[in-house]
């Protein structure tokens, strides 16, 4: 039981089971009803409810805490946050494997906008040589501590706002071979720099081409902004970097065990290079 389970959905809410903590969460996708009945739902103990003014609050709150789940192979440190996050993404792990894969020890990777590290503890597990950027010391923190529970202490952690350390980088003329990243809607940067995806992601994506190396492997592109669809990542790739690549790209989902369903919850592409 120490592992994520998602339970069900339905009604604009989702009932998980995480590490054995079972709870209901806002999940705005899920706009139809629940498989399981309402005895289900009402084991879970801890409640995060939305307000309508922006934020939120935890109800019940029998959560403790700290603790931790084994996520497809990644020991993750849990922490029940302010905005109702835990400090993982459960649709994020699908490209955790794919990124292992991809990952051999000549590849210099940078995953920006890192949160608590899943990604680049994929890379790391892989045999790369990553280089985790994230604006918040507090979650760079948190990535820390996940990395030393995976027993991986090679990761070179980088707190600053993204466009920042890309511009010192490319003054530096450091490069990179492999780039994750997982932009928010909207974000601030380790001294207030404001990040709004739709003014933001063609200047950034025109820093991250400066950057890559000549031998470039692999991108992660992933996106939870409600119009940046797999197509859209799809340009925005292509108008940076040229059409001599392959795009693998579709929606991340999070499968749930009471049903076929799954929750939709943002975009990928994967970009390879010849
Ligand atoms: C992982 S992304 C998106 C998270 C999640 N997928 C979602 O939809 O809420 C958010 C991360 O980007 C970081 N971030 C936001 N603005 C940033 C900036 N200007 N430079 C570097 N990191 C930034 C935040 O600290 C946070 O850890």
């Amino acid at each position: 039981n120490n592992t994520y389970t998602l339970l069900d959905s339905g009604y604009f809410k989702k009932l998980e089971n995480v590490g054995g903590q079972v709870m209901v969460r806002p999940c705005p996708q899920a706009c139809w009803a629940p498989s399981l009945a309402k005895q289900d739902w009402n084991k879970a103990k801890d409640t995060y409810i939305r307000s309508n003014k922006g934020g939120g609050k935890w109800k019940f709150n029998s959560l403790p805490e700290q603790w931790d789940i084994v996520y497809h192979g990644q020991k993750m440190i849990l922490r029940p946050t302010n905005f109702g996050h835990l400090g993982v993404f459960a649709e994020a792990a699908s490209n955790w494997q794919w990124l292992k894969d991809m990952s051999k020890p000549e590849i210099k990777a940078l995953n920006m906008f890192a949160y608590t590290g899943g990604s680049s503890l994929a890379m790391s597990k892989g045999g790369a040589q990553v280089t985790h950027l994230d604006a918040a010391k507090g979650i760079v923190d948190w990535a820390r501590l996940n990395a030393e529970a995976n027993d991986i202490s090679n990761i070179r952690w980088i707190v600053d706002d993204v466009n920042r350390f890309l511009d010192r980088e490319i003054r530096r003329g450091n490069k990179y071979d492999a780039l994750v990243m997982d932009p928010p809607s909207y974000g601030r940067g380790s001294k207030g720099e404001i990040w709004k995806i739709e003014d933001d992601i063609m200047p950034f994506l025109e820093r991250c081409k400066a950057v890559m190396s000549d031998k470039p492997a692999f991108i992660l592109f992933t996106c939870h902004t409600p119009h940046f669809t797999p197509k859209v990542l799809d340009n925005l790739i292509y108008t940076v970097w040229g059409e001599d690549l392959t795009t693998e790209s579709g929606e991340m989902t999070i499968p749930q065990e009471s049903s076929k369903r799954t929750i939709p919850s943002g975009f990928y592409t994967r970009v390879t290079f010849p």
